[in-house]
């Protein structure tokens, strides 16, 4: 690569957020015709662009074979710019300027499923981050917005043409071939461009904008699968007028399209009226798919429909900005979920994901900022800190201002910044200004790394009646980013009474305590300490509660005042983490199984009645995964899951009768509403597998019976992980059985690949059958992740014969789709705790990779992990 041509990019390939600069020159139009071969596709581009700021004129440009080039109308010859892998340079260009390219690419062989590539018999595109260069020649950043307007030409057996903005024109060309030509009126930045050329059939539907705008709604996918569209359609109008009421904000355009594709990356992209999802975030169908998969089509709908404003309208300046966009959309789709069922529930699993994910990873050596400053592969920062933590940070700053000023700030950051590329200073400033409180202080979360521990300690003083909590926060050191600060830290709590169970009020004139607004404290030093005077008696104090900031909170509860919680708190979620406190000492510290066992026979009879959902969460018993991810060294994966087992088994006998009387007590049937019926599908499913712990011999009939007389998947996968995971008898029928019934539905397939990757008892044969049967498939992402994550759900089985596994597939996809291998490669990141010989053996297996891999994706991520 020519380095001297690009100075943003140092020698060793990374790329600094210090560094950034404008773009030399902007693009007012581009014309883009795309025409499809068999064998190649052509792209002519247009583009008319004027100058913004010094420096040459630069375009970037990947695995592109160029044609012809004209600049105001005259062809360029060789000698009038450098060409290299990344970019065409141009220097000494006019001021204004209109350039004209020819390339042809190949979508025919793309396996990385970036830029234009075919999945199946389909073509489809993937820009984001930087697939637009793989297109065309083009200044491929988010801060340069243009109007597109598209043509697309193929074969006529391709009858669906796709391209953003509205349908222009169509017409024939010769006898096989037609066009389509779309114009987006919207100015976007590359990455937001799409086309789809393929034989899809569409469900169809309108909705009408509280501006009056009449939107033509429309998912296409395969012919058999519309039927699994109408969950999506809903969720989608849902979330038009979700958008509208929560945040002002109406959809812009006269369509919004959706494409269902089976190969894909990543969970699906919002480009500009033209989503393109992977299949297994839009079909959603009881018989074909979980209670779990449904609830997230419904969440991944929300959120590519809400970067319409927070992405779309208002983007990012540049990647490091990448968790603008992100986090602020991920909060606003776990708000929306929220709305959808239990919003404790919702909160639940939303933080489980984040204890399960984003804590490891800020805990190990891919740890980053939210907002990082320094890549090399943008693709590797698609991460659980800038997703998840970025949304934690929005979650603060909302929960701090209450909704009303949290909406006069974000009405001031779309009023400010419509149509604009920005940063999240720019976020922050339009908040703080349009509520009217200074949030300056929480760039910090974007800045530095690390989860910050928070310590509080409680004391009692009698003779004054009060009660005083002293907070302490720290952070553990980082290599690359020094000068750690205090961050502001939310704190949500309340304060019981130990005898009758009753929450104090907080700011009853007894009871007073200035510092805490609403329930919430916040504590933004190092160091700081609140009373409240006015209290008889020692209370229970619940902290955190719903979780209301991403950190490691360490408080000494006694393990009463936990099983207290699990009883009284009124805060679903506190009640759920209490409970996981409790079991994880139980599991990491030896406790004593009791005053959990006695807290859940006092408290489930109850909320099994009111809120299944929520009590089917109180039976969450962390995973090995999870538990091994607290251990930071002399980790012993075999330890963590023989001590996990013995607790499940105390746990399964002591509540003896209890789970076949709820087993068989249950209906799902009977209940008309679906978070109901859910959490009845996932208590039934718990039952089965602690009667399994039991040893109860009727298990597997009851198990059998659940399999075959079911018509929800939630339920057959239930009974069938429960028959395959213990040898059951009838565990082979229940997998031949699967197997018939769905082997052409690819993603109950991938189930069946999972639940048996997943088995607990699966072996390096289970996993080599897997993988070399004949529906297993390396070009899709999909069934590569059913077998890798369910092989990941056994640490002991990930770290024995899965090391081999991953390290594989990171090298076979390095070249055939990096973003992948680089994905796949990151379930090692933790080899650096495990316990001798066993560490050195990985470490050794890693390194003989590093000599093995070419991609900037692979290497940067192998790099960092090795440099612990
Ligand atoms: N913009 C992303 C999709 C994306 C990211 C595509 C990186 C290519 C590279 C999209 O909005 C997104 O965030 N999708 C998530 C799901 C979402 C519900 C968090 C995904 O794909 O996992
Ligand atoms: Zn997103």
């Amino acid at each position: 690569m020519n380095i001297a041509a690009n100075p943003h990019i140092s020698a060793d390939q990374t790329v600094y957020l210090k560094d950034y600069q404008q773009p030399s020159f902007l693009v007012d139009s581009i014309n883009l015709d795309i025409q499809v071969h068999d064998d190649h596709t052509h792209v002519f581009s247009t583009l008319v662009m004027k100058r913004n700021a010094a420096g040459d004129l630069v375009l970037l440009g990947r695995d592109l074979e160029l044609k012809s080039i004209k600049l105001n109308g005259e062809p360029l010859n060789s000698e009038d710019y450098t060409l290299d892998d990344e970019q065409l340079v141009i220097t000494n260009a006019p001021d204004q300027l209109t350039l004209e390219t020819q390339v042809v690419i190949h979508p025919e062989s793309n396996t990385q499923l970036e830029g234009l590539y075919k999945a199946g018999d389909l073509f489809v595109t993937q820009n984001e981050p930087e697939g637009f260069r793989k297109i065309t020649f083009y200044p491929d950043r988010p801060d340069v917005l243009s109007v597109f307007t598209t043509r697309v030409e193929a074969d006529k057996k391709y009858p669906v043409l796709l391209a953003n903005g509205n349908l222009l024109e169509t017409g024939t060309v010769g006898e096989d071939r037609h066009f389509a030509i779309w114009q987006d009126p919207t100015k976007k930045p590359s990455y937001l461009f799409a086309c789809v050329i393929g034989d899809l059939a569409v469900l169809k539907d309108r909705y009408t904008t509280s501006e009056g705008r009449d939107v033509a709604l429309e998912i296409y996918a395969i012919e058999k699968d519309i039927p699994k569209c109408k969950i999506a359609m809903e969720a989608l109008k849902h979330s038009m007028r979700w958008d509208e009421e929560h945040y002002g904000r109406p959809y812009d355009l006269d369509n919004y399209m959706i494409v269902a594709v089976s190969q894909f990356n990543m969970g699906a992209m919002e480009n500009k009226g033209l989503n393109i999802f992977n299949t297994s975030c839009v079909l959603a169908d009881e018989e074909y798919t979980t209670d779990a998969a449904i609830m997230r089509v419904q969440s991944v709908i929300a959120h590519e429909y809400f970067h319409n404003w927070t992405g779309n309208r208002i983007t990012c300046r540049d990647w490091f900005q990448l968790c603008l966009k992100e986090g602020l959309t991920v909060f606003r789709d776990q708000s929306f979920s929220e709305d959808l069922q239990s919003a404790a529930v919702q909160r639940i699993d939303d933080v489980a994901v984040l204890k399960a994910h984003q804590f490891p990873e800020d805990a190990g050596p891919l740890s980053h900022p939210p907002r990082p400053d320094h890549f090399v592969e943008i693709n590797n920062f698609y991460t659980a800190t800038v997703y998840e933590k970025g949304a934690e940070i929005n979650r603060m700053m909302a929960t701090l201002l209450g909704k009303e000023k949290f909406r006069q700030g974000t009405d001031e950051y779309f009023k400010r910044f419509d149509g604009q590329a920005v940063t999240v200073e720019d976020w922050i400033d339009a908040l703080s200004a349009g509520s009217g409180v200074d949030l300056s202080a929480f760039l910090i979360w974007y800045n530095q790394p690390g989860t910050p521990k928070l310590e509080v300690e409680s004391e009692y003083l009698p003779d004054q009646r009060t009660y005083r909590l002293n907070f302490k926060q720290s952070l553990k050191a980082h290599p690359k980013y020094p000068n750690l600060k205090a961050v502001p830290i939310p704190v949500a709590l309340a304060l019981f009474n130990p005898q009758t169970g009753e929450q104090y009020t907080l700011n009853s004139p007894d009871l007073f305590e200035n510092q805490v607004k609403d329930g919430v404290y916040l504590f933004d030093q190092d160091h700081a300490s609140i009373e409240f005077s006015g209290v008889d008696q020692p209370p229970v104090v619940s902290l955190l509660r719903n979780f209301s900031a991403p950190v490691n909170l360490v408080f000494n509860y006694t393990d009463e005042e936990l099983a207290f919680l699990i009883q009284h708190e009124t805060n679903g979620f506190n009640q759920w983490q209490a409970s996981q406190t409790l079991l994880e000492r139980i599991l990491l510290q030896e406790h004593s199984v009791e005053p959990y066992i006695d807290a859940i026979q006092k408290t489930l009879p109850t909320l099994v009645r009111q809120d299944p959902l929520l009590a089917s969460r109180l039976f969450d018993v962390p995973t090995e995964g999870y538990l091994g991810s607290r251990i930071d060294h002399d980790y012993q994966p075999e330890q963590v899951q023989e001590k996990r087992n013995s607790v499940l088994e105390t746990l399964a006998r002591a509540l003896n009768g209890f789970w076949k009387e709820t087993y068989l007590a249950l209906n799902p049937a009977l209940q008309h509403d679906f978070s109901q019926a859910m959490g009845e599908r996932a208590l039934k499913n718990i039952m089965l597998s602690m009667m399994a712990r039991q040893g109860d011999d009727e298990v597997f009939e009851l198990a059998y019976t659940q399999y075959q007389t079911t018509g929800n998947m939630s339920e057959r996968l239930g009974a069938l992980r429960v028959l395959v995971w213990n040898d059951a008898p009838q565990a082979q029928q229940a997998l031949d059985d699967f197997y018939n019934r769905y082997k052409d539905e690819a993603l109950s397939l991938d189930q069946w690949f999972m639940i048996q990757a997943a088995n607990p008892n699966a072996t390096a044969e289970t996993i080599r059958t897997l993988t070399q049967h004949p529906d297993y498939d390396l070009g899709t992402p999909n069934r590569v992740r059913s077998v890798s994550g369910g092989l990941s759900n056994n640490p002991v089985n990930a770290w024995s014969y899965g090391v081999e596994h991953y390290i594989d597939l990171a090298q076979y996809f390095d070249e055939k789709n990096p973003i992948l291998g680089s994905r796949l490669l990151q379930v090692l990141s933790r080899w650096y705790t495990l316990a001798e010989p066993h560490k050195t053996r990985v470490k050794e297996a890693l390194q003989a990779l590093q000599p093995k891999v070419k991609s900037k994706n692979v290497k940067e991520t192998l790099n960092s992990i090795l440099s612990v």
